[in-house]
């Protein structure tokens, strides 16, 4: 699996606590920026992490910022991009199971290092749960076609 990772000024600390995990899981990972705690605006990063799920040319991402809002709501334009906020391990398991959610979003001045650890290892080891659940995200895709024409 191929991951693109990116944050701003706000998720640098909490990046270089996760990228440990993604190696040990054996995930092949390319940081995209930005890489220290310099002042930079959150879309700039957002778009290249979004961009490449949404072209396919990474099969996930992770995405961080201050709260995880602003990267969020960058993530979530782009098509094919299923973006989840996650702060604790429920969620970031559920938004595997039944969002299929291909880019997990952290929020850096909220969460630990030991919780982003947490939610990272369970994002990356649940699986789509399919089923009544793709029918839903069947359902998301004819919205964005819809709205892209
Ligand atoms: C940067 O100060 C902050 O606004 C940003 O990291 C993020 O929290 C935006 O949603």
């Amino acid at each position: 699996m191929k991951v693109a990772i990116g944050c701003d000024h706000a998720g640098v600390a909490l990046k270089n606590e996760i990228v440990p995990v993604l190696s040990d899981l054996g995930i092949e990972w390319e940081d995209l920026g930005t890489k220290d705690e310099q002042s930079v605006d959150y879309p700039d990063f957002g778009e290249k992490v979004s961009d490449f799920v949404s072209k396919g040319r990474v099969d996930r991402g992770i995405l961080i910022c201050g709260t995880g809002i602003g990267m969020s709501i960058v993530a979530n334009k782009f098509p094919n991009v299923r973006a989840a906020l996650c702060s604790e391990t429920y969620s970031a398991k559920m938004s595997r199971l039944h969002n299929d959610a291909n880019l997990l979003v952290l929020p850096g001045r909220i969460i630990d290092g030991k919780t982003a650890r947490d939610i990272v290892n369970v994002w990356f080891t649940t699986s789509f749960e399919g089923g009544r659940h793709q029918g839903r995200l069947d359902k998301i895709k004819a919205i964005e076609s819809r709205l892209c024409k």
